[in-house]
Protein backbone atom coordinates (compact mmCIF):
# COMPACT_ATOMS: atom_id res chain seq x y z
CA UNK A 1 0.00 0.00 0.00
CA UNK A 2 2.28 2.77 -1.26
CA UNK A 3 0.64 6.23 0.61
CA UNK A 4 1.48 4.71 4.03
CA UNK A 5 4.42 1.91 3.09
CA UNK A 6 7.13 4.53 5.05
CA UNK A 7 5.30 3.86 8.27
CA UNK A 8 5.90 1.38 10.94
CA UNK A 9 3.10 -0.94 11.50
CA UNK A 10 2.03 -3.66 13.05
CA UNK A 11 -0.15 -6.17 11.57
CA UNK A 12 -2.75 -6.89 13.10
CA UNK A 13 -6.14 -7.42 10.47
CA UNK A 14 -6.97 -10.06 8.21
CA UNK A 15 -7.07 -7.66 4.94
CA UNK A 16 -7.68 -7.25 2.42
CA UNK A 17 -11.45 -7.33 4.41
CA UNK A 18 -14.28 -8.42 1.79
CA UNK A 19 -16.16 -6.39 -0.41
CA UNK A 20 -19.34 -7.89 -1.57
CA UNK A 21 -22.84 -6.87 -2.87
CA UNK A 22 -25.87 -7.11 -1.17
CA UNK A 23 -28.31 -8.16 -3.62
CA UNK A 24 -31.50 -9.19 -1.99
CA UNK A 25 -31.01 -6.06 0.32
CA UNK A 26 -30.88 -3.73 -2.86
CA UNK A 27 -34.10 -5.37 -4.53
CA UNK A 28 -35.69 -5.26 -0.91
CA UNK A 29 -35.19 -0.95 -0.77
CA UNK A 30 -34.16 0.01 -4.25
CA UNK A 31 -33.77 -2.36 -7.18
CA UNK A 32 -32.41 0.49 -9.19
CA UNK A 33 -29.23 1.17 -6.63
CA UNK A 34 -26.20 -1.50 -6.39
CA UNK A 35 -25.69 -1.05 -2.75
CA UNK A 36 -22.21 -2.82 -1.60
CA UNK A 37 -20.68 -3.62 1.74
CA UNK A 38 -17.66 -3.56 3.04
CA UNK A 39 -16.89 -5.96 5.60
CA UNK A 40 -14.60 -3.91 8.39
CA UNK A 41 -16.51 -5.88 10.74
CA UNK A 42 -14.31 -8.69 9.54
CA UNK A 43 -10.93 -7.40 10.81
CA UNK A 44 -10.61 -10.63 13.10
CA UNK A 45 -9.21 -8.72 15.64
CA UNK A 46 -11.33 -10.19 18.71
CA UNK A 47 -14.53 -9.50 17.08
CA UNK A 48 -13.51 -6.98 13.87
CA UNK A 49 -13.89 -3.65 14.09
CA UNK A 50 -12.11 -0.03 12.83
CA UNK A 51 -10.29 0.47 15.51
CA UNK A 52 -7.81 -2.23 14.28
CA UNK A 53 -6.63 -0.71 11.40
CA UNK A 54 -5.69 2.57 13.74
CA UNK A 55 -4.18 0.37 16.12
CA UNK A 56 -2.06 -1.03 13.52
CA UNK A 57 -0.32 1.91 13.13
CA UNK A 58 -0.49 2.96 17.17
CA UNK A 59 0.58 -0.04 18.18
CA UNK A 60 3.74 0.19 16.14
CA UNK A 61 4.14 3.71 17.23
CA UNK A 62 4.21 2.31 20.82
CA UNK A 63 6.36 -0.09 19.61
CA UNK A 64 8.86 2.04 17.87
CA UNK A 65 8.83 4.71 21.39
CA UNK A 66 9.64 1.55 23.44
CA UNK A 67 6.82 1.95 25.24
CA UNK A 68 5.62 -1.12 27.61
CA UNK A 69 2.27 0.01 28.49
CA UNK A 70 -1.01 1.61 26.42
CA UNK A 71 -3.64 3.00 27.72
CA UNK A 72 -6.94 4.62 26.14
CA UNK A 73 -10.54 5.79 27.13
CA UNK A 74 -14.09 5.48 26.23
CA UNK A 75 -17.78 4.32 27.11
CA UNK A 76 -18.65 1.34 28.79
CA UNK A 77 -19.33 -0.62 25.18
CA UNK A 78 -16.08 0.61 23.78
CA UNK A 79 -15.17 -0.91 20.51
CA UNK A 80 -12.07 0.78 20.31
CA UNK A 81 -11.14 -0.14 23.89
CA UNK A 82 -11.66 -3.92 23.45
CA UNK A 83 -9.63 -3.86 20.21
CA UNK A 84 -7.31 -1.81 22.19
CA UNK A 85 -6.75 -4.64 25.19
CA UNK A 86 -7.01 -7.62 21.87
CA UNK A 87 -4.21 -5.47 20.17
CA UNK A 88 -1.93 -5.12 23.41
CA UNK A 89 -2.43 -8.56 23.73
CA UNK A 90 -1.16 -9.50 20.73
CA UNK A 91 1.99 -6.85 21.19
CA UNK A 92 2.92 -8.02 24.62
CA UNK A 93 1.88 -4.61 26.11
CA UNK A 94 0.26 -4.43 29.41
CA UNK A 95 -3.19 -2.18 28.81
CA UNK A 96 -5.54 0.07 30.69
CA UNK A 97 -8.65 1.35 29.86
CA UNK A 98 -10.70 4.50 31.32
CA UNK A 99 -14.54 3.53 30.64
CA UNK A 100 -16.97 5.98 31.69
CA UNK A 101 -20.19 5.04 34.15
CA UNK A 102 -20.17 2.43 37.13
CA UNK A 103 -19.12 -0.93 36.54
CA UNK A 104 -22.39 -3.49 36.08
CA UNK A 105 -22.54 -6.23 38.35
CA UNK A 106 -22.03 -8.72 35.25
CA UNK A 107 -20.28 -7.88 32.55
CA UNK A 108 -21.56 -7.89 28.95
CA UNK A 109 -20.49 -7.13 25.44
CA UNK A 110 -17.47 -5.53 25.39
CA UNK A 111 -17.07 -4.98 28.55
CA UNK A 112 -16.82 -8.57 29.31
CA UNK A 113 -14.09 -8.90 26.17
CA UNK A 114 -12.18 -6.31 27.75
CA UNK A 115 -12.03 -8.39 30.91
CA UNK A 116 -11.10 -11.85 29.17
CA UNK A 117 -8.11 -9.91 26.99
CA UNK A 118 -6.61 -8.92 30.69
CA UNK A 119 -7.02 -4.74 30.51
CA UNK A 120 -6.80 -3.19 33.85
CA UNK A 121 -10.11 -1.16 33.83
CA UNK A 122 -10.94 2.10 35.35
CA UNK A 123 -14.05 3.91 35.68
CA UNK A 124 -14.65 7.65 35.91
CA UNK A 125 -17.67 10.13 34.63
CA UNK A 126 -17.54 10.68 31.37
CA UNK A 127 -15.99 14.66 31.61
CA UNK A 128 -13.31 13.64 33.72
CA UNK A 129 -11.70 10.84 31.74
CA UNK A 130 -9.05 12.42 29.68
CA UNK A 131 -7.49 13.58 33.29
CA UNK A 132 -7.38 10.28 34.63
CA UNK A 133 -5.80 8.90 31.40
CA UNK A 134 -3.58 11.39 32.45
CA UNK A 135 -3.15 10.95 35.63
CA UNK A 136 -2.74 6.99 35.08
CA UNK A 137 0.04 8.00 32.79
CA UNK A 138 2.24 9.63 34.84
CA UNK A 139 1.92 7.25 38.01
CA UNK A 140 2.92 4.35 35.30
CA UNK A 141 5.89 6.78 34.57
CA UNK A 142 6.26 7.37 38.08
CA UNK A 143 6.74 3.67 38.60
CA UNK A 144 9.44 3.21 35.48
CA UNK A 145 7.07 2.72 32.95
CA UNK A 146 6.80 3.41 29.67
CA UNK A 147 3.44 4.70 28.95
CA UNK A 148 1.42 5.26 25.30
CA UNK A 149 -1.60 7.26 25.78
CA UNK A 150 -3.99 6.77 23.10
CA UNK A 151 -6.48 9.44 22.36
CA UNK A 152 -10.39 8.79 22.04
CA UNK A 153 -11.49 6.26 19.40
CA UNK A 154 -7.67 6.18 18.34
CA UNK A 155 -8.25 9.05 16.76
CA UNK A 156 -5.35 11.05 15.84
CA UNK A 157 -3.09 11.38 12.66
CA UNK A 158 -1.11 7.88 13.36
CA UNK A 159 -4.68 6.00 14.16
CA UNK A 160 -6.03 7.68 11.31
CA UNK A 161 -3.07 6.63 8.84
CA UNK A 162 -4.89 2.61 8.77
CA UNK A 163 -7.85 4.21 6.93
CA UNK A 164 -5.96 6.05 4.49
CA UNK A 165 -4.59 3.19 3.89
CA UNK A 166 -7.99 1.46 3.69
CA UNK A 167 -9.05 3.56 1.24
CA UNK A 168 -6.29 2.27 -0.95
CA UNK A 169 -7.44 -1.34 -0.37
CA UNK A 170 -10.78 -0.12 -1.36
CA UNK A 171 -9.40 1.23 -4.29
CA UNK A 172 -7.57 -1.77 -5.28
CA UNK A 173 -10.67 -3.77 -5.10
CA UNK A 174 -12.53 -1.63 -7.18
CA UNK A 175 -10.23 -1.33 -10.00
CA UNK A 176 -9.99 -5.32 -9.91
CA UNK A 177 -13.41 -5.96 -10.31
CA UNK A 178 -13.75 -2.64 -12.75
CA UNK A 179 -16.40 -1.11 -10.63
CA UNK A 180 -16.87 2.55 -10.15
CA UNK A 181 -18.56 3.35 -6.68
CA UNK A 182 -20.74 6.37 -6.62
CA UNK A 183 -20.79 6.94 -2.78
CA UNK A 184 -19.01 5.51 0.66
CA UNK A 185 -21.26 6.05 3.81
CA UNK A 186 -20.19 4.89 7.23
CA UNK A 187 -20.23 5.74 10.60
CA UNK A 188 -18.33 8.79 11.98
CA UNK A 189 -18.42 9.98 15.70
CA UNK A 190 -14.72 10.66 16.85
CA UNK A 191 -14.05 11.61 13.36
CA UNK A 192 -10.73 9.32 12.92
CA UNK A 193 -12.20 6.90 10.25
CA UNK A 194 -13.71 10.00 8.15
CA UNK A 195 -10.33 11.91 8.66
CA UNK A 196 -8.43 8.88 7.30
CA UNK A 197 -10.48 8.49 4.67
CA UNK A 198 -10.62 11.90 3.31
CA UNK A 199 -6.39 12.45 3.85
CA UNK A 200 -6.46 9.23 1.86
CA UNK A 201 -9.03 10.51 -0.97
CA UNK A 202 -6.42 13.28 -1.59
CA UNK A 203 -3.01 11.23 -1.44
CA UNK A 204 -4.61 8.62 -3.90
CA UNK A 205 -6.09 11.68 -6.44
CA UNK A 206 -9.61 9.54 -5.61
CA UNK A 207 -12.52 11.80 -6.27
CA UNK A 208 -15.52 9.95 -4.60
CA UNK A 209 -17.69 11.34 -2.07
CA UNK A 210 -17.04 10.00 1.58
CA UNK A 211 -20.36 10.81 3.29
CA UNK A 212 -19.83 10.13 7.56
CA UNK A 213 -23.47 9.37 9.18
CA UNK A 214 -22.50 11.48 12.20
CA UNK A 215 -23.71 9.15 15.51
CA UNK A 216 -22.99 11.84 18.08
CA UNK A 217 -21.71 14.94 16.86
CA UNK A 218 -24.21 17.89 15.70
CA UNK A 219 -22.98 18.56 11.70
CA UNK A 220 -20.65 21.94 12.19
CA UNK A 221 -18.62 20.37 14.79
CA UNK A 222 -17.57 16.91 13.01
CA UNK A 223 -16.92 18.38 9.95
CA UNK A 224 -14.50 20.70 11.70
CA UNK A 225 -13.07 18.00 13.83
CA UNK A 226 -12.37 15.87 10.69
CA UNK A 227 -11.21 18.66 8.47
CA UNK A 228 -8.42 19.32 11.10
CA UNK A 229 -7.41 15.98 12.02
CA UNK A 230 -7.83 15.45 7.93
CA UNK A 231 -4.85 18.24 7.58
CA UNK A 232 -2.78 16.59 10.26
CA UNK A 233 -3.21 13.15 8.93
CA UNK A 234 -2.19 14.49 5.51
CA UNK A 235 1.23 16.65 7.43
CA UNK A 236 2.07 12.52 8.61
CA UNK A 237 1.78 10.97 5.42
CA UNK A 238 4.19 13.56 3.88
CA UNK A 239 1.43 14.59 1.87
CA UNK A 240 0.17 18.04 3.46
CA UNK A 241 -2.77 19.72 2.30
CA UNK A 242 -5.42 21.81 4.17
CA UNK A 243 -9.02 20.92 4.90
CA UNK A 244 -11.77 23.38 5.75
CA UNK A 245 -15.25 22.13 7.05
CA UNK A 246 -16.38 22.68 3.42
CA UNK A 247 -14.63 19.68 2.20
CA UNK A 248 -16.22 17.71 4.53
CA UNK A 249 -19.27 15.89 3.84
CA UNK A 250 -21.56 14.81 6.67
CA UNK A 251 -24.84 13.88 7.62
CA UNK A 252 -25.95 14.61 11.34
CA UNK A 253 -29.80 14.27 10.84
CA UNK A 254 -29.89 10.45 12.60
CA UNK A 255 -28.73 11.67 16.25
CA UNK A 256 -31.96 9.91 18.06
CA UNK A 257 -32.36 9.91 21.63
CA UNK A 258 -28.36 10.46 21.40
CA UNK A 259 -25.33 8.55 21.73
CA UNK A 260 -25.58 4.82 22.63
CA UNK A 261 -29.18 5.52 22.49
CA UNK A 262 -30.90 2.53 20.73
CA UNK A 263 -34.33 3.81 18.87
CA UNK A 264 -36.49 2.47 16.07
CA UNK A 265 -33.89 3.50 13.23
CA UNK A 266 -31.33 1.41 14.69
CA UNK A 267 -33.49 -1.40 15.57
CA UNK A 268 -35.01 -1.80 12.33
CA UNK A 269 -31.86 -1.65 9.82
CA UNK A 270 -30.05 -4.12 12.38
CA UNK A 271 -33.15 -6.56 11.71
CA UNK A 272 -33.36 -5.48 7.61
CA UNK A 273 -29.71 -6.47 7.00
CA UNK A 274 -29.92 -9.02 9.23
CA UNK A 275 -32.36 -10.75 7.61
CA UNK A 276 -31.75 -10.21 4.03
CA UNK A 277 -28.47 -10.89 3.92
CA UNK A 278 -27.02 -12.97 7.45
CA UNK A 279 -24.61 -9.21 8.41
CA UNK A 280 -25.11 -7.71 11.81
CA UNK A 281 -24.92 -4.36 12.55
CA UNK A 282 -24.15 -3.08 16.04
CA UNK A 283 -26.90 -0.79 18.20
CA UNK A 284 -24.39 2.50 18.69
CA UNK A 285 -22.50 3.45 15.39
CA UNK A 286 -23.22 0.83 11.95
CA UNK A 287 -27.26 0.30 13.33
CA UNK A 288 -27.18 4.25 13.35
CA UNK A 289 -25.35 5.11 10.20
CA UNK A 290 -27.02 1.93 7.87
CA UNK A 291 -30.41 3.26 9.33
CA UNK A 292 -29.80 6.67 7.78
CA UNK A 293 -28.68 5.52 4.39
CA UNK A 294 -31.53 3.33 4.44
CA UNK A 295 -33.31 6.95 4.68
CA UNK A 296 -31.26 8.00 2.31
CA UNK A 297 -32.27 5.87 -0.39
CA UNK A 298 -35.86 6.11 0.21
CA UNK A 299 -35.86 10.06 0.03
CA UNK A 300 -34.48 9.39 -3.24
CA UNK A 301 -30.88 10.70 -2.52
CA UNK A 302 -29.21 8.54 -5.51
CA UNK A 303 -29.75 8.23 -8.85
CA UNK A 304 -30.80 5.22 -10.41
CA UNK A 305 -27.63 3.04 -11.47
CA UNK A 306 -25.44 4.05 -8.65
CA UNK A 307 -22.92 2.05 -6.86
CA UNK A 308 -23.28 2.81 -3.41
CA UNK A 309 -20.89 1.41 -0.53
CA UNK A 310 -21.49 1.24 3.07
CA UNK A 311 -18.35 0.41 5.18
CA UNK A 312 -19.04 -1.67 7.97
CA UNK A 313 -17.05 -0.75 10.75
CA UNK A 314 -17.73 -3.17 13.31
CA UNK A 315 -19.03 -3.15 16.98
CA UNK A 316 -21.17 -6.25 16.92
CA UNK A 317 -19.90 -7.77 20.11
CA UNK A 318 -21.95 -4.44 21.57
CA UNK A 319 -25.24 -6.57 20.21
CA UNK A 320 -25.25 -8.68 23.50
CA UNK A 321 -25.58 -5.58 25.37
CA UNK A 322 -28.73 -4.61 23.83
CA UNK A 323 -30.38 -7.91 24.08
CA UNK A 324 -33.58 -6.59 26.20
CA UNK A 325 -34.11 -3.65 23.66
CA UNK A 326 -33.49 -6.09 20.77
CA UNK A 327 -35.69 -8.21 21.40
CA UNK A 328 -38.43 -5.62 22.19
C1 LIG B 1 -18.29 0.19 15.33
C2 LIG B 1 -17.81 1.58 15.16
N1 LIG B 1 -18.11 2.22 14.01
C3 LIG B 1 -17.72 3.50 13.81
C4 LIG B 1 -17.04 4.20 14.76
C5 LIG B 1 -16.66 5.63 14.48
O1 LIG B 1 -15.33 5.73 14.13
P1 LIG B 1 -14.53 7.08 14.41
O2 LIG B 1 -14.50 7.23 15.90
O3 LIG B 1 -13.22 6.86 13.80
O4 LIG B 1 -15.32 8.19 13.79
C6 LIG B 1 -16.69 3.58 15.97
C7 LIG B 1 -15.96 4.34 17.02
O5 LIG B 1 -15.87 3.99 18.14
C8 LIG B 1 -17.09 2.23 16.17
O6 LIG B 1 -16.80 1.57 17.31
Amino acid sequence: MAITDHLPRYPLAFLPTPLHSLPRLSAMVCDELQLLIKRDDQTGLAGGGNKTRKLEFLIADAQTRGSDVVLTIGAIQSNHCRQTAAAAARAGLECHVVLSGEPPQKPNGNLLLDHLLGAKIHWAAQEERPARLAELTEELRAAGRRPYPIVLGGSDPVGASGYARALEELLEQTRALGLKLDAIVFASSSGGTQAGLVAGAWALGWDVPLLGISVDEPEADLKAQVADLATRTTNHLGRPHTFTAGDIRVDAEYLGGGYAVMGDLEREAIRLLAQAEGILLDPVYTGRAFGGLLDRIRRGAFAAGQNILFWHTGGTPALYAYAGELTR
